[in-house]
């Protein structure tokens, strides 16, 4: 495997998918474990699946939550944060997993696109996402700022769910990473299938500014023909040295 080319202004944008925590036990989307097996994702993961059956969604979700709580950060999340230690603001970390392992293994310049299973937020005020490891497996809970006000609200998972967008501010912060690094650009995306847009389309992006893009995953994605290179290989194994960080 050749190591990601670092020269000294290289600036790096990685995107991860489920695959990069396939090693620290939590299952991916489509895998054959793949927690969509079990459960429709229309029944779970949409606004509409919320209002049918909120118990259902907090059912779904605090099941989750209790996995992750269980799980490590391994050893590709780690490489990660050891990078960002070296680069600073010329690294930036997307992320479509919504499991706060990058934030436990140390990385800061962290843009969870997707959303964070140990947040919550309120589906109706604007009070921002805070913290909660709590399972609600009985009743959903209510929001008790909007209880002060004399109204009734429930809280949610903060996640963004299917038919829902990203956070501009998101999309803005990496655009404008890509496009300001230009030639220097390394794209990386570690352990997703490629299936998912926007973050899929990113690769596109790369190119068009100029810079190159790597493909780390266990099997060649659906959009793999898109990347300069791929490194076959399991996160946790490979991107320690990949990233020059082992
Ligand atoms: N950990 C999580 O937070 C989590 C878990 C499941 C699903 N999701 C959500 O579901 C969606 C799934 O899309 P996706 O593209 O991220 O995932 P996906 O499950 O569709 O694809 C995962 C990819 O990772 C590869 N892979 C599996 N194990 C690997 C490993 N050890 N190392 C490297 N690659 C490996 C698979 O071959 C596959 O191509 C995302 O939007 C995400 O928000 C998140
Ligand atoms: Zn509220």
């Amino acid at each position: 495997m050749t190591p990601l080319d670092l020269d000294d202004d290289a600036c790096v944008l990685v995107l991860t998918g489920a695959g990069a925590s396939a090693d620290s036990g939590i299952p991916t989307f489509r895998d054959a474990k793949g927690l969509w097996r079990t459960h429709r994702f229309e029944d779970v993961a949409s606004p509409d699946a919320f209002r049918r059956d909120p118990t259902l969604v907090w059912q779904f979700y605090s099941e989750r939550r209790a996995g992750v709580l269980k799980a490590q950060p391994n050893a590709g999340h780690h490489a990660l944060a050891k990078l960002e230690a070296r680069l600073g603001a010329r690294f930036l970390l997307a992320t479509q997993n919504v499991d706060g392992l990058h934030g436990r293994a140390g990385s800061e310049r962290l843009l969870e696109i997707h959303g964070n299973l140990l947040k919550t937020r309120c589906s109706s005020c604007r009070r921002p996402p805070f913290e909660d490891t709590d399972v609600y497996d009985e009743s959903p809970p209510f929001c008790g700022e909007c209880q002060a006000r004399g109204k009734t609200a429930l809280l949610r998972p903060h996640i963004v769910w299917f038919g829902e967008s990203l956070d501009p501010e998101h999309l803005r912060t990496l655009e404008s990473f890509m496009v300001d690094a230009g030639r220097r650009l390394r794209f990386v995306a570690v352990g997703t299938s490629g299936n998912v847009w926007p973050a899929a389309g990113l690769v596109d992006v790369a190119r068009r500014v100029g810079g190159r893009s790597w493909l780390v995953n266990a099997e060649p994605a659906a959009n793999a023909s898109a990347f300069d290179h791929f490194v076959c290989g399991k996160s946790a194994e490979v991107l320690p040295a990949f990233l020059g960080v082992a």
